[in-house]
């Protein structure tokens, strides 16, 4: 069973918005999946360096890509979004920085399998829905 599936997070009004959101379903899987590989001895840790950077780049330009569209339409509670994204960039940096030090793949497995699943799907189905359906409105 993959950690999310494509056809069951929250979609919301922009395709291209739901396609970003794809993209980051397949990421957190292959993280999965290689977390499984490693935890049998079947991978070796520092694959997992390469997974994990892929998933910060992709969060950032994510992110970023947001927060451009909510910012050129005016959309007012942009900074509360905002907030959120720089949240959990922090979050997975810090991750990151401890995974880089400890090689310990427990936070991480917890992390990719639990909490971020979890932030995803809430944050799809509330701000990222409010906001694609103002700019869907608005033609932003
Ligand atoms: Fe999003
Ligand atoms: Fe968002």
């Amino acid at each position: 069973m993959p950690v999310l599936e494509r056809s069951r997070i929250p979609l919301v009004a922009l395709e291209d918005m739901n396609a970003v959101h794809y993209e980051e379903v397949d990421l957190i899987n292959q993280i999965d999946a290689l977390l499984t590989r490693i935890e049998s001895g079947a991978a070796e840790a520092d694959e997992l360096d390469a997974l994990l950077n892929a998933l910060q780049d992709h969060m950032i330009e994510h992110f970023r890509s947001e927060e451009a569209r909510m910012e050129a339409s005016g959309f007012p509670p942009y900074p509360i979004h905002k907030g959120e994204h720089d949240r959990v960039l922090l979050e997975l940096g810090g991750l990151i920085d401890r995974w880089k030090r400890e090689r310990d793949t427990a936070p991480v497995s917890r992390y990719i399998r639990e909490t971020f699943p979890i932030w995803f799907e809430q944050h799809l189905g509330t701000m990222d829905a409010v906001t694609a359906d103002f700019l869907a409105r608005t033609g932003a």
